[in-house]
């Protein structure tokens, strides 16, 4: 399919799903928002006092969910390649997550503090070309355990967006070394087309 034809197809799905029509009317800054929600109904993953560290944040939809269940004894730490407007009790930092720099500035902003759940929806912006795109995916998931693994508490979560396909089987096993539990998700808000899908990781075993 031609870039025109697809990105017109984007653009008339997108005006026509009733998650975006959702999003405006509920306040939320993204359709995205609804799946952490479906997610967050079933698992109960986000508790009132918790720390969570949001990565691939913008435009803010899942921040808002976090922020919203933890309350005011808890706190968000987001990040983002992308700018995001402030959020009440969102503590955000730009950059690219692929860089050192912000990998390591991250790092100092958890502190001592210990995270409940790291939630990660990073994508990479599409090619359309699977050889490329697919090992960019990956990565960032790899890079989302690896921060998982120094930041979470024992016991603590990870629920990142990951892409089916070359490198999904043995990134599985990785996440089975450091987590007792792990399920998959595919919300309803999460369109059927996409090869996107879910890991929900428990039980950090430290
Ligand atoms: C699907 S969107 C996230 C939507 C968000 N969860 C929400 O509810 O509004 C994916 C995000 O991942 C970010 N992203 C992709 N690669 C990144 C990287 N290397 N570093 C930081 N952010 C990245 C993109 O900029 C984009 O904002």
């Amino acid at each position: 399919m031609s870039r025109s034809k697809s990105s017109s197809r984007w653009l008339r799905e997108h005006f026509d799903d009733p998650y975006v029509k959702k999003a405006q009317q509920d306040g939320y800054r993204s359709r995205a928002a609804y799946k952490l929600l479906e997610i967050q109904e079933k698992d109960r993953i986000l508790k009132q006092g918790m720390t969570v560290l949001d990565l691939g944040a913008a435009p803010g939809g899942w921040s808002q969910v976090a922020a919203r269940y933890v309350g005011d004894a808890g706190h968000v730490i987001a990040s983002d390649r992308l700018e995001m407007d402030p959020l009440y009790g969102v503590d955000f930092l730009q950059g690219d997550f692929c860089e050192e720099e912000v990998f390591a500035k991250l790092l100092q902003m958890t502190g001592n503090r210990g995270i409940d759940l790291v939630i990660s929806d990073m994508a990479p912006n599409m090619s359309g070309n699977r050889a490329v795109d697919q090992p960019r995916a990956m990565y960032l998931v790899e890079l989302a355990l690896d921060m998982a693994t120094r930041v979470l508490k024992p016991g603590g979560s990870l629920l990142v967006k990951v892409f089916q396909g070359e490198g999904f089987d043995s990134l599985r096993k990785d996440m089975h070394t450091h987590f007792r539990q792990l399920q998959t998700r595919k919300p309803d808000a999460s369109r059927s087309r996409s090869a996107e899908t879910y890991w929900l990781a428990k039980d950090y075993m430290g």
